[in-house]
């Protein structure tokens, strides 16, 4: 058990904040496999003020879910404190988590993001009017600096601290880097000296024996799991166990993954709507169905589909299928290749 302000956690796994990922079913899926805390994506501060109902409704959660965290971004001290306020107010998460990582330039060109790691004394102020505005515990998440030249990782981990932040996580690359070359966790290791709050360390986890290496090396706190755990919320069961008992798991058998896709399924038709839902499910469908023989084919029988009523029948025909071939039901596998998507950046992506 550890704590974010006087939050207690009982897992030292959490999953990272994901743009166009992390919404209330999948959240609640890294939830029941253990993550020890959820993030919703990023969600604009000025669109919180202006109550915007596609704002609003990406902070929605269920109580399962907590600890959760609400993500905010914006460039505004007083945006970002009136929204923070409003968020404590209405919508009552656990915690809120401050964006200082973004690198996506629709975010950084208007100083939001991780541009703010380039104007510290705005990034202080920031954090000093938001930790201000709520009583619940404020954390932040940094990326290394703006470029090679503008490394600023401890120093404004340090700020964050004497500003009253309750925890910081550390995704080690600059904002030039993106998600190219490597994450470096000697910064980790440099900024865990910095501060004395708790420290998640992020990047390039890609198993359950990263996590612990990570924590053994830079003495972080806490791991945070991004992409590791697209189409893999069992990253966080395999985490726990190798950290409190060294071992690992059994791989998920290959009828408990589809039947798994299918619970997804209704989960985000339910949130979303049936047609929406149908549709967005397909890249989920992608991470959760790659590393089997014969996982193309299934993933093109499911690719396009455009109706609910439709997938719900081809999934559970994969099921039958399934049920009817033992060796293949019976088939299990962990993810252990390269990251995906290893270069998400993009204009519109985050
Ligand atoms: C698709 C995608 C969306 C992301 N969206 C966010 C976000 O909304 N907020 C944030 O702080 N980081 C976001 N990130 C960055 C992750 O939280 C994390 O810092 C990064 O992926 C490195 O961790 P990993 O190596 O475990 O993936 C996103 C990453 C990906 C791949």
């Amino acid at each position: 058990m550890w704590k974010i302000g006087h939050i207690e956690i009982k897992s030292k796994a959490i999953l990272a904040p994901m743009a166009g990922v992390t919404g209330h079913p999948f959240r609640v899926l890294c939830k029941e496999q253990g993550a020890g805390v959820v993030y919703t994506e990023f969600v604009s501060a000025n669109g919180i003020i202006r109550e915007n109902r596609k704002t609003l409704d990406m902070m929605k959660f269920t109580e399962t879910e907590r600890p959760i965290g609400v993500q905010i971004f914006g460039e505004s001290p007083e945006v970002l404190a009136q929204s923070a306020k409003y968020i404590e107010e209405t919508v009552k998460p656990d915690i809120i988590d401050l964006n200082f990582g973004c690198p996506v330039p629709k975010v950084t060109k208007r100083g939001g993001g991780s541009a703010i790691l380039k104007d510290l004394p705005l990034m202080d102020e920031v954090a000093q009017a938001v930790v201000e505005a709520v009583s619940i515990p404020v954390t932040a998440k940094i990326r290394s600096g703006w470029n090679n030249g503008c490394i600023v990782a401890p120093v404004a981990a340090a700020a964050l601290q004497d500003a009253g932040i309750a925890a910081l996580t550390l995704h080690p690359r600059t904002t030039k880097q993106l998600y190219t070359g490597e994450a470096d966790w000697s910064l980790i290791t440099e900024t865990r000296k910095a501060i004395s709050i708790p420290l998640i360390g992020n990047g390039d986890i890609r198993s359950a024996q990263d996590a612990k290496r990570m924590m053994d090396e830079t003495g972080c706190d806490a791991v945070m799991v991004g992409r590791r755990a697209l189409g893999n919320p069992w990253i966080f069961r395999e985490i726990n166990e190798y950290l409190n008992q060294g071992t690992i798991p059994d791989a998920i058998r290959l009828i408990d993954r589809v039947k798994l896709c299918h619970r997804h399924l209704y989960m985000e038709t339910q949130a979303m709507g049936a047609t929406r839902g149908t549709n967005y499910i397909k890249k989920h469908l992608s991470w959760y169905l790659k590393g089997f023989p014969g996982a193309s084919a299934y993933r093109q029988r499911l690719y396009t589909i455009m109706e609910f009523g439709h997938m719900d029948a081809e999934i559970n025909k994969i099921i039958e299928e399934l049920e009817a071939d033992h060796e293949l039901a019976n088939f299990s596998y962990r993810e252990e290749g390269p990251l995906f998507p290893n270069v998400p950046g993009s204009k519109d992506n985050y």
